[in-house]
C-alpha cells in the first residue's frame, strides 16, 4: 500500500474555538480508515478540509505526494475526493438516475442530456461494486439505506477514488449497516479508499483497517484494530475512564402516565399509518419502541405530541384526555420531547444557544413567570445545561450552528429534561453523540426514571434499547406486534420481531 492522503500540521480556528490544530495523519490507498473522537473533537472539520468545503488556516494536505489546495468540493472531486452525504442531499421528486447525474450531465454536441448513456454507466458502476440501485425509482420512494447507496453511486459516477463518509451508520438499522459495510469492502477491493467517522466502536473495530483518534482538535493516536480494544479506544478518546452505569434495579410503579388505547390514524390517502395501537408507560418506567425505520414510529410520536390528529381511540396523560389539545398545551402539561431530527425540529440554528433554551418552553417556568419570557432565567438555565451535560461550547452566546452535532444533541437533551417533566418522549436521544456523552445521557435517563419520570424511548440503537428499557414494544407497519422483556429476549429475536416475524 502507498500513502494516498498525507495530512501535515493542519490548523483551523473559529471565533473562540480551535477546531483543528497539529492534525497529522496518513491514509493508505485501498484501506478503510476510521476517524473517531469525542463530540467536538474536530472530525467533521477535518473531513470538510479534505473535501474542499473548508480551507485550513495552516498546514498541508498531500494527495499522492502532491500538495493540494482546494477552493471548493469541485476541486477536490477533480482529484478524486468525494463526500457521501446522508439522504437529505438528494432531490426527492427526481429519479435515482436524475439525482446521480445532477451536476455532471453527459450531453451530446447539441446539448441534449444523454440519459441512455448515463443509465448504462450507472448500471455498470452498480454492477461492478455490487451496489443495488434502481435507476428509474423515485428517490421519495426509497428507504434510508438505499438513498445512501444512491449517494455513494453518485460520487462514484463522478469518478471518486477516495470516499469520505461522516457518520454513515448513525441513521441505519443493523441490517443496513451490514449491507453498507459489505459495499464498502467491495469498493476497497477495487482499489478505492474509504474514510469514515463513527461513534460506534464495535463497528469501527470490525470494519476499519486503521483508526485515527482525535481529541480536543488534534490527532492523538493512530492504531490498528488488531492491536486495540473498545476500552482502550474509549480511553484514548476521552483521556480517562467512562462514567459508571447508574442504578437500574428498582421496578417501575403501576401508575400509568401515558396511555394509548386503540389509537388508529389514517394518512390523507386513507392508508392506515397507526393501527389499533394500545400501550402504557408507567411512572418510573422506560418503555422502548423498537422497529425498522418508517414503520409508524414518527407518527406515534406526532400523535402523542398533538402534531397529527387521531381518527379513533384515546390518548391520556395522567388520566387526562389530550387528543384535542395543541402541541403547546401538551408540552405545558409536563411533557419533554427530544425530536429525532435535531436540526429541523429541535433547534434554531442561527439563534444563540440561550435563545434555544426558550424554544418550546416559552410558557413554562423558569422561562415564563406566567406573563413574559424571562431571558435571564433562560441564560442561567442554559449555563446549567452546558455544565450538567458537558456541552462543549465557548459560551451560551454562540449560535447553535457553531456547535458540533453531538453537542447540539446534548443541549436538547438537557433542555427537554429540565423541570423534570412527567413524561419524556426521547427519539434517538444519543444519535451522533460520542461514547462518553452516550453514557452520560443514559445515566441521566436512568436517574430520571428512578425519580419517577415516565420515558417513551424510540431508538434504532439496539444496545440502547436493551440497556435502558423496562419493556420493549415492537412496532411494524403501524401496529404494536410484540411487547418483550429485554431480560429474556435476544437481539436476534428482537430483530425478527422488527421485521414482522412471529417469535
Ligand atoms: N462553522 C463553525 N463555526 C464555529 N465553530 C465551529 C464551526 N464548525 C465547527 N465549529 C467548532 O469546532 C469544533 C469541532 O467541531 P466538529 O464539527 O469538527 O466536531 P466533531 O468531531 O465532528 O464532533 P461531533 O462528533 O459532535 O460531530 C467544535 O468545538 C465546534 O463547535
Ligand atoms: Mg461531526
Amino acid at each position: 500500500m502507498s500513502t494516498i492522503i498525507d495530512v501535515q500540521g493542519i490548523e483551523k480556528k473559529y471565533p473562540g474555538v480551535i477546531a483543528n490544530y497539529d492534525v497529522n495523519l496518513k491514509i493508505e490507498s485501498g484501506e478503510i480508515h476510521a476517524i473517531i473522537g469525542e463530540n467536538g473533537a474536530g472530525k467533521s472539520t477535518l473531513m470538510k478540509i479534505l473535501y474542499g468545503l473548508v480551507a485550513p488556516d495552516s498546514g498541508r494536505v498531500l494527495i499522492n505526494g502532491k500538495k493540494v489546495s482546494f477552493k471548493s468540493p469541485q476541486d477536490a472531486m477533480e482529484l478524486g475526493v468525494g463526500m457521501v452525504h446522508q439522504h437529505f442531499m438528494l432531490a426527492d421528486n427526481a429519479t435515482v438516475l436524475e439525482n446521480v447525474i445532477l451536476g455532471s450531465e453527459p450531453t451530446s454536441t447539441g446539448g441534449v442530456i444523454q440519459f441512455e448513456a448515463a443509465r448504462i454507466k450507472l448500471l455498470e458502476i452498480a454492477e461492478k461494486y455490487g451496489l443495488n440501485v434502481r435507476p428509474d425509482q423515485l428517490v421519495s420512494e426509497l428507504g434510508i439505506g438505499e438513498r445512501q447507496r444512491v449517494e455513494i453511486a453518485k460520487v462514484l459516477y463522478k469518478g471518486a477514488k477516495i470516499l469520505i463518509l461522516d457518520e454513515p451508520t448513525a441513521v441505519l438499522v443493523p441490517q443496513e449497516v451490514k449491507a453498507l459495510f459489505e459495499n464498502l469492502k467491495e469498493l476497497t477491493s477495487h482499489g478505492l479508499t474509504i474514510i469514515f467517522i463513527s461513534h460506534k466502536l464495535d463497528e469501527v473495530l470490525a470494519m476499519a483497517n486503521s483508526i485515527t483518534v482525535m481529541r480536543s482538535g488534534t490527532t492523538v493516536a493512530s492504531v490498528e484494530p488488531k492491536n486495540t480494544n473498545k476500552g482502550e479506544l474509549a480511553k484514548l478518546m476521552v483521556g480517562g475512564e467512562l462514567p459508571k452505569r447508574g442504578d437500574t434495579s428498582t421496578k417501575p410503579s403501576d401508575e400509568p402516565v401515558l396511555s394509548l388505547s386503540h389509537v388508529s390514524c389514517l394518512a390523507p390517502d386513507q392508508r392506515e399509518i397507526l393501527s389499533d395501537v394500545s400501550l402504557t408507560v408507567h411512572k418510573g418506567e422506560i418503555l422502548g419502541i423498537a422497529g425498522v425505520a418508517g414503520n409508524g414510529q414518527s407518527e406515534l410520536i406526532e400523535t402523542i405530541m398533538g402534531l397529527i390528529k387521531i381518527d379513533s381511540g384515546t390518548i391520556t396523560i395522567l388520566n387526562v384526555d389530550i387528543s384535542a389539545l395543541t402541541s403547546r398545551e401538551i408540552r405545558d402539561s409536563g411533557v419533554g420531547y427530544i425530536p429525532q431530527d435535531r436540526q429541523r425540529d429541535g433547534l434554531l440554528m442561527m439563534a444563540p444557544l440561550w435563545e434555544n433554551r426558550i424554544l418550546g418552553h416559552q410558557s413554562t417556568p423558569p422561562i415564563s413567570n406566567g406573563f413574559w419570557v424571562n431571558k435571564s432565567a433562560a441564560k442561567i438555565d442554559s449555563e446549567r445545561i452546558v455544565k450538567e451535560l458537558d456541552v462543549r461550547t465557548p459560551s451560551i452566546n454562540v449560535m447553535a450552528a457553531a456547535l458540533s452535532g453531538g453537542n447540539q444533541q446534548k443541549f436538547i437533551v438537557g433542555r427537554e429534561m429540565s423541570g423534570d417533566p412527567n413524561l419524556l418522549i426521547a427519539s434517538q436521544p444519543t444519535r451522533g453523540v460520542d461514547v462518553g456523552a452516550q453514557s452520560l445521557i443514559w445515566n441521566k435517563l436512568i436517574e430520571a426514571r428512578l425519580s419517577g419520570m415516565a420515558i417513551l424511548l424510540i431508538s434504532s440503537d439496539l444496545d440502547e434499547l436493551f440497556n435502558l428499557s423496562d419493556r420493549l414494544a415492537v412496532i411494524s407497519k403501524g401496529k404494536i406486534v410484540a411487547v418483550l422483556d429485554p431480560e429474556t429476549t435476544t437481539p436476534e429475536q428482537l430483530g425478527l420481531a422488527m421485521t414482522g416475524e412471529k417469535i
